[in-house]
């Protein structure tokens, strides 16, 4: 039954309706009960529950329920595998059935800017476009359940330093390319129910407050259709919210803000149709969920915790192997690090879940009987050399025939509400690492860790599998990944820089503490190193496997694409080795027109495929327009001049394997107001403009000295290719100084000229 919600809103009184656009507690959203309208629940996550029964908090502090803590998305994105990401979504909308939790408050998916931000773990990735398949599968599946999502934290929320106050400085285009598409994708092809806005101000505004943010960019532009949220305790000015699109204000201020709605309303200063459509939003979603429960949903924490397993062996990434890995069985292997037996599986603050089991690799290790001996080196939450330890590890290390290390990042060195200082794993782990490789060159380092590491041991190491955060059960994926029962398949969502200094906003974050300048524009991660040609640690979209993959047969459904087209494109991959496995096939799109300011390559589709020993598969892959353009800025739109375009297919940003050619025509025109400082080589570009002007010049040339050298000296200094320069570089009301035209002529010119835009 379809409720009336407008009739529902005029039963309401005005205190009622503010009253409603902001939370009862920490976690609820009030009730009316005159009108029968329930408070529902919101709740953490997004990689499992955190829900809280009693006290709430937003920093992970007080107790939550029970629940099977899953990958982070920092490993989840890794896995390339956006039906994976969307069976997780979908365990985890029957959890919150089963909880009876209307809306889990995720995915987050900003943009890794710096391998810095605390948070990073919570995130996807470097790449928008990676970011936003993967939030909007999730959010697909979580959605099934009749459950809402609150992708966070729009926008621009890439730092947690003065996260709550802190302006980010970002040019529109950066925006648009950079920290919006992962939102977008996601509002186009998902429908989040909530969209949570971020603290932070963008441009001098809160995004509580940014009416372009909220209505525009979210509602107009890409059509969002749930209602806005605020970060916990995000508010700026509520009436202004109000008007900007904020809906709902969480957790809330004890009355305070709605009661300034209230007098905005009795004031005249805010219009109650405005407070309406706030609850009209509000009401649509809750009831979405109020009227769809599912009886049959269950919480199976056993037969969830075997999905997280599952799971993280398809995100885990193998970045190094010489060999050595998988482990046989009757292998002889000393297992060292404190991280074997207590592993780093999930960040600090408001994601931390209260884990139903945790699984070490050690563990799992002695369950199958497998002739692993431990020690422990180094403690796991903290940096402190041991040198009896370091002794014990290099001695245990000696005596068997491969040593696996495992290291990682303690808890406190990454979380929410803080950034790193720098990129580096504590030094007690380096030192025990060069200790062992010293004495045993089977040496295999498995990593636990939310953001990127230096690696200084790298070269010597023989092999490095980068688990990330894995969830309750990365012990158990580890095993298994280790000894080859199931085959490494992750790629990096990330790039691995050498050093913290190569990336491109270490100049600028975490900024003055006011702002935050993003300088580097839309180089971000991949996108500077590959065009800078910097050599990095593991490249992004880098990850290899215990078998090998063959591209060729790469077809282009056409060479010629135009604004209303798309293209096919195809390759076939085949498995060339001894086992099966899965590869991540990925499209990169290369503008070859000399557009300033591009990336010289961008990730614009990838399809992860699997293969038995000696198979072969087409991977299909798609292209449109969008995939070739930038955000222009004086148009207002994506824009991609007509010209080349180069498509590159390959297993890694730093691994193309196979390129073709395509060429675009557009019929978008960019914006031009002729006037004195207009050069003739933009007009001579332009379709409306270019007759004219070459016929103009040709006039004008005869009137001219400057194509005419005098002597023989004056042709040598004046070479044909510096003659077409200058002219395309030459504005209109130099051609008055040089004497090809008089003033009233170019001023003719220039009107003319602009009746035909
Ligand atoms: C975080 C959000 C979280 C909220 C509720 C905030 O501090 O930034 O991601 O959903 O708290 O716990």
């Amino acid at each position: 039954m379809a409720r009336d919600l407008k009739k529902l809103i005029s039963e309401m009184t005005l205190e009622e309706k503010a009253g409603l656009c902001s939370g009862a507690d920490f976690w609820h959203t009030k009730a009316v009960e005159r009108l029968g309208i329930p408070a529902v629940m919101v709740s953490d996550g997004p990689h499992g529950l955190r829900k809280q029964d009693q006290e709430g908090d937003h920093l992970g502090i007080n107790d939550s329920i029970v629940a099977v803590c899953f990958p982070a998305a920092c490993a989840t994105a890794s896995s390339f595998d956006t039906e994976m990401i969307y069976h997780m979504g979908d365990v985890i909308g029957q959890e919150c059935q089963a909880e009876d939790l209307s809306i889990v408050l995720g995915p987050a998916v900003n943009i890794k800017r710096s391998p810095l931000c605390g948070r990073n773990f919570e995130y996807f990735s470097e790449d928008p476009y990676l970011a936003g398949k993967m939030a909007a599968a999730y959010i697909n599946g979580v959605q099934k359940w009749d459950v809402g999502t609150s992708i966070k934290h729009f926008a621009a929320n890439n730092q947690e330093h003065r996260r709550m106050s802190v302006s980010d400085e970002v040019s529109e285009r950066t925006l648009r390319e950079i920290y919006f598409p992962a939102f977008e994708e996601a509002v186009k092809n998902a429908q989040p129910k909530t969209v949570m806005c971020s603290y932070n101000k963008i441009n001098g505004t809160y995004s509580s407050d940014n009416h372009w943010l909220l209505t525009k960019v979210l509602r107009e532009d890409w059509g969002f259709k749930g209602y806005v949220m605020t970060d916990w305790g995000a508010v700026d000015d509520r009436v202004q919210g109000i008007r900007a699109g904020l809906d709902l204000e969480m957790p809330s201020s004890n009355g305070e803000n709605d009661r300034k709605s209230v007098e905005a309303v009795q004031s005249g200063a805010l219009d109650e149709k405005l407070v309406d459509q706030a609850v009209e939003r509000i009401l649509e979603v809750l009831f979405s969920y109020a009227d769809h429960r599912h009886p049959e949903a269950v919480f199976d924490r056993d037969a969830d915790h075997e999905k997280s397993v599952e799971i993280e062996t398809q995100c885990a990434v193998l970045l190094q192997n010489n060999g050595v890995l998988p482990l046989k069985t009757a292998e002889k292997v000393a297992y060292i690090g404190e991280f074997a037996d207590k592993p780093r599986y999930q960040g600090g603050g408001s994601s931390h879940i209260n884990s139903s089991k945790v699984t070490s690799a050690l563990s799992s290790a002695q369950k199958k009987g497998r002739a692993v001996t431990y020690v422990k080196g180094f403690p796991a939450d903290a940096d402190e050399e041991n040198e009896e330890e370091i002794r014990k590890a290099v001695a245990a290390a000696v005596s068997a025939d491969v040593a696996v290390i495992f290291a990682g990042l303690p808890d406190s060195f990454e979380s929410e509400g803080y950034d790193r200082d720098n990129m580096k794993l504590p030094q007690c782990q380096n030192r025990l690492i060069e200790e062992v490789l010293k004495v045993q060159p089977n040496t295999v380092v498995v990593l636990h860790n939310g953001s990127p590491v230096e690696c200084p041991w790298a070269d010597d190491a023989a092999a490095i599998l980068e688990m990330y955060l894995g969830g309750q059960g990365v012990g158990e994926a580890t095993d298994q990944l280790l000894y080859g029962e199931v085959n490494p398949s992750g790629h990096l969502a990330e790039s691995f820089p050498l050093h913290l200094e190569d990336n491109p906003s270490y100049l600028f974050f975490p900024g003055d503490g006011h702002t935050a300048r993003y300088a580097e524009g839309v180089f971000v991660g991949y996108r500077y190193y590959d065009t800078k040609k910097m050599p990095v640690r593991w490249a992004f979209g880098h990850g290899l496997s215990y078998t090998t993959f063959a591209y060729d047969n790469l077809k282009v459904s056409a060479e010629q694409m135009t604004d209303d087209s798309a293209l096919t494109v195809s390759v076939d991959v085949t498995n060339t080795g001894a086992v099966k496995g899965k590869e991540v096939v990925q499209l990169y799109i290369s503008d070859l027109n000399g557009t300033a300011e591009r990336p010289v390559k961008e990730l614009k589709d990838f399809a992860k495929t699997e293969l038995e020993p000696g198979e072969k598969k087409t991977v299909y892959l798609r292209i449109c327009a969008r995939d070739l353009s930038y955000y222009e800025e004086h148009l207002g739109d994506w824009y991609a001049p007509s010209g080349k375009y180069e498509i590159l297919v390959g297993s890694a940003s730093d691994d193309i394997r196979c390129r073709s050619q395509i060429s675009f025509t557009t019929k978008k025109l960019l914006p031009m107001k002729v006037a004195g400082d207009t050069t003739i080589g933009d007009l001579m570009a332009d379709p409306r403009t270019a007759e004219t002007v070459q016929k103009m010049m040709k006039e004008a040339e005869k009137n001219s000295s400057l194509n005419q050298p005098s002597s023989e000296a004056g042709q040598d200094a004046v070479s044909d290719k510096m003659m077409q320069e200058m002219m395309a570089g030459m504005p209109l009301k130099s051609l008055v100084s040089f004497g090809m035209m008089n003033l009233e002529q170019m001023e003719g010119l220039i009107t003319m000229l602009n009746q035909k835009l």
